[in-house]
């Protein structure tokens, strides 16, 4: 099929000079083409222009293309969620109750209730039931012009769990319109049976678990929750360099509840990624900077968890290019609402509206290794646009904990009108 999107208020595109994670001033440069237009073919973008410039180039296409009036409305990439705990059997309402009279998230967890409580849920569940359920939160993220979903694993801690929730992962990727990008999570928590031995469970994941998800390629990336109580940075180390042995990309949850060192340990082993730093010292923040490693902020677990949000201002400011995410789970953040969580972003860590927009579009990207593919509005990209029925990309934020999405194209198809 070949789409024209004709007439939009704003067109906005991100195109930048090269092909890195946007930093700094680049953050704030959205590249807007005033009353522009978007052709589309098969699954890619053909150009992005005014409808005369478009016309004049590609007269065939444009003849032949269903024209899509945007008028009054703006035009930008697919939103990207860079962090999800996308597969998980149950709920955890009750906790929700627990935390608003008083109790911790780590009180929780440490008492059997939180991941563990969640784990205990997705072993019980049957691959087709956490299909069918995965497959409507899905449906959710589209309709909120989501189009690209990372899922962490990390809700199994022993094999056969870790692999249905990743083949869940795979089916849902294979059979769903938004994209599904894999990460193994193992270590996200100690499971019970290993709390007396957590070396075990270590050398279970390094010997184990790792080269069989490399194996039966179930994953892109590997990923840890550094935290006290949970992995040291030491036993995070190991697990991370391990996956980068069998060709898995480190990410790590770093510095969420307490300071670990996590950001500095992420950019000593060259972490594509480091997500939460709602406590990461002010090394950490410099040292990622220098390696380049993308933040993942995820405002609405701080929210959810009555926490102060990451310093999301400091880190553009010292050079760290800065991703937001939902981190959809069942605990911190059972929110598929990227556009509630990008206000938050603006709310409370003091980034400026272009800021959030760049981090949910082509720094996401660049989170989850796509950014040569997705998550801006360029030649040759593939065709994850959105129409939001907004009259500038400001009021996205202005009119907040709405959904303005319009009209989703996924891969040059339109699948939300
Ligand atoms: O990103 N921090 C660890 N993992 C998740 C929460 C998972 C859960 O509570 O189920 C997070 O916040
Ligand atoms: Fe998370």
């Amino acid at each position: 099929m070949t789409l024209l999107i004709n007439d939009a208020n704003q067109v906005i595109t991100f195109q930048a000079e090269h092909n890195k994670p946007r930093t700094r001033q680049e953050m704030r440069a959205l590249n807007i083409i005033v009353g522009g237009s978007v052709l589309i073919d098969e699954d890619r973008i053909v150009a992005v222009g005014t409808k005369e410039s478009l016309q004049t180039l590609y007269p065939e296409l444009v003849a032949k293309a269903k024209t899509i009036d945007a008028t009054g409305k703006v035009v930008m990439p697919g939103l990207v969620d860079a962090h999800t705990h996308l597969v998980f059997g149950g709920t955890r309402e009750n906790e929700f109750q627990m935390r608003l009279n008083g109790a911790t998230y780590m009180d929780i967890m440490n008492a059997g209730g939180g991941i563990h409580a969640t784990t205990k849920k997705t072993r019980e569940a049957s691959f087709e039931h956490l299909y069918e359920k995965t497959y409507k939160h899905l449906n959710d993220f589209l309709k909120h012009g989501i189009t690209t979903v990372e899922a962490k694993s990390g809700y199994g801690l022993d094999w056969n769990t870790e692999e249905k929730q990743l083949q869940v992962a795979k089916k849902l990727q294979e059979n769903h319109v938004v994209d599904v990008v894999s990460t193994f999570m193992g270590a996200h928590a100690v499971p019970a049976e290993f709390k007396e031995n957590p070396d075990a469970f270590v050398d279970l994941i390094i010997n184990e678990m790792i080269p069989k998800v490399a194996k039966e390629k179930l994953a892109e990336f590997n990923d840890v929750f550094c935290e006290k109580g949970v992995f040291t940075p030491e036993q995070s180390r190991k697990i991370l360099l391990a996956g980068k042995e069998y060709g898995l990309i480190p990410k790590i949850h770093a510095d969420e509840i307490e300071p670990y060192e996590g950001a500095e340990l992420a950019a000593e082993v060259g972490a594509i990624s480091a997500e939460h730093l709602l406590v990461a010292s002010d090394k950490g923040i410099r040292d990622m900077a220098e390696a380049g490693t993308v933040a993942v902020l995820l405002p609405g677990t701080a929210f959810f968890l009555k926490a102060d949000s990451a310093r999301g201002r400091l880190m553009i400011d010292e050079g760290v290019p800065v991703a937001i995410s939902t981190d959809f789970n069942p605990g911190s953040s059972p929110t598929i609402s990227l556009p509630f969580i990008m206000n938050l972003a603006c709310m409370n860590m003091g980034m400026t509206m272009e800021e959030v927009l760049t981090a949910t579009t082509i720094n996401a990207a660049y989170a989850i290794n796509r950014g040569q593919e997705i998550g801006s509005l360029e030649a040759g990209k593939k065709a994850d646009v959105l129409i939001l029925d907004v009259a500038n990309y400001q009021q996205l934020q202005y009119f907040y904990g709405m959904n303005h999405t319009h009209t989703v194209i996924k891969n040059g198809q339109i699948v939300v009108a």
